[in-house]
């Protein structure tokens, strides 16, 4: 079933260019500006009249909420906020007439993300799924749900499932906010980027070999931040976590403006600092926080678009990734990172797909 790859982790990278087209296959209405997800049809009306949204997840999917919490705000203007489910199943949360939770999940198992929206029903709100195994648990607790279908995920290391997550996470945003405030022609830009993705993720994909030098350039160094503003913040968490269950290597992400806050005083000679730096509304701040750690030596590997001419005197190793609209920017940025962990691991010869201590559904506590 390898098909040829060395490790299903590989294959999984690079399935990403159909499964995204698989998951978006027959979602977006181009013409009508419109995002059609069958599982939510009877929802959507309520759904765009919430008052709040509470995202939930473990690990990669938490992160994928992050991205959803800040999409929900940015295109739909509906307060939302993610929890870890672990957290948010002990504690006494507040959930107010007009709140949802949208739980997500790749195995549909996770204990916690399962105890979590117990809790949740307890307390009366509805809750939709974001889960890719089809009729798993979390697909038949929740009220209604929207399928990922990137088909099986093997690799301990959630991949395309997170890419799947933060694809339909921003398709939900787009639609709520076209039934709010967001305009057509806006919608409109987005869907049509959107399906423009598979292909430029494909483009991402080519950048493994240069990847894999920079991987070996520092391959000895026993810690790596990773560090972003705004949608690439949890970018900069994911890049990190792969990094940690993999290659057992010591990562931490982190928004970048909050180095100045403590952990800068980390940075020692060497140290490899990933930025994930692509063109934004907040570009010229990161480039202001590259700069704070190459002043003290750290080691800058910068992620940044396609067509930007003067970040070069600001990295160490550049990656150049292919550029799309802002929102949509964190599927494609986070391929090379994903790539990174994947050399890390091979590199130091660990068994890629089964990391020591970890196993592919936590269906314990
Ligand atoms: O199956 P789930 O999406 O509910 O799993 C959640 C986490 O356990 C999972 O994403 C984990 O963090 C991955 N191993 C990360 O690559």
């Amino acid at each position: 079933a390898l098909e040829g790859y060395e490790h299903y982790m590989q294959k999984e990278i690079a399935e990403q260019v159909d499964a995204l087209s698989t998951c978006m296959n027959g979602r977006i209405d181009l013409a009508g500006s419109r995002v059609v997800l069958g599982g939510l049809s009877n929802y959507l009306r309520d759904l765009a009249r919430v008052k709040r949204i509470i995202l939930t997840g473990c690990g990669t999917a938490w992160h994928a909420g992050l991205i959803g919490e800040y999409l929900f705000e940015q295109l739909a203007r509906i307060p939302a906020e993610v929890e870890y489910a672990s957290e948010f199943r002990y504690r006494n949360p507040i959930i107010e007439d007009g709140t949802i939770v949208i739980a997500i999940s790749q195995s549909g198992e996770t204990a916690d993300t399962l105890a979590a929206i117990e809790q949740a029903k307890d307390r009366g709100a509805p809750v939709f799924g974001l889960v890719n195994v089809v009729g798993s648990t979390i697909a038949r607790t929740t009220d209604a749900g929207v399928y990922l279908r990137v088909g099986p995920e093997i690799g301990v290391a959630s991949t395309k499932a997170f890419t799947a997550q933060v694809t339909v996470l921003t398709m939900l945003a787009i639609e709520l906010g076209r039934r709010r405030h967001l305009s057509q022609s806006d919608a409109h830009g987005l869907l049509e980027d959107m399906l423009n993705l598979p292909e430029k993720i494909a483009k991402a994909l080519k950048l493994s070999e240069e990847i894999k030098r920079i991987a070996k350039a520092n391959i000895d160094q026993p810690n790596w931040l990773f560090l972003g503003r705004g949608l690439n913040y949890p970018v900069g968490l994911e890049g990190a976590l792969k990094l940690k269950e993999i290659s057992y290597i010591h990562a931490e992400g982190l928004p970048a403006a909050e180095m100045k806050h403590g952990p800068i005083a980390l940075i020692s000679e060497g140290m490899p600092a990933v930025f994930v730096a692509t063109q934004s509304s907040n570009y010229d701040k990161i480039i202001g926080n590259i700069e704070e750690v190459r002043a003290r030596g750290g080691r800058t590997i910068v992620i940044a678009s396609e067509g930007d001419e003067q970040i070069a005197d600001y990295a160490d190793h550049l990656i150049k990734v292919p550029e799309v609209r802002e929102p949509l920017q964190p599927v494609v940025n986070v391929i090379p990172l994903q790539l990174l962990a994947y050399h890390a691991a091979v590199l130091k010869d660990y068994d890629v797909d089964k990391p020591r201590n970890l196993a592919k559904s936590v269906t314990v506590e």
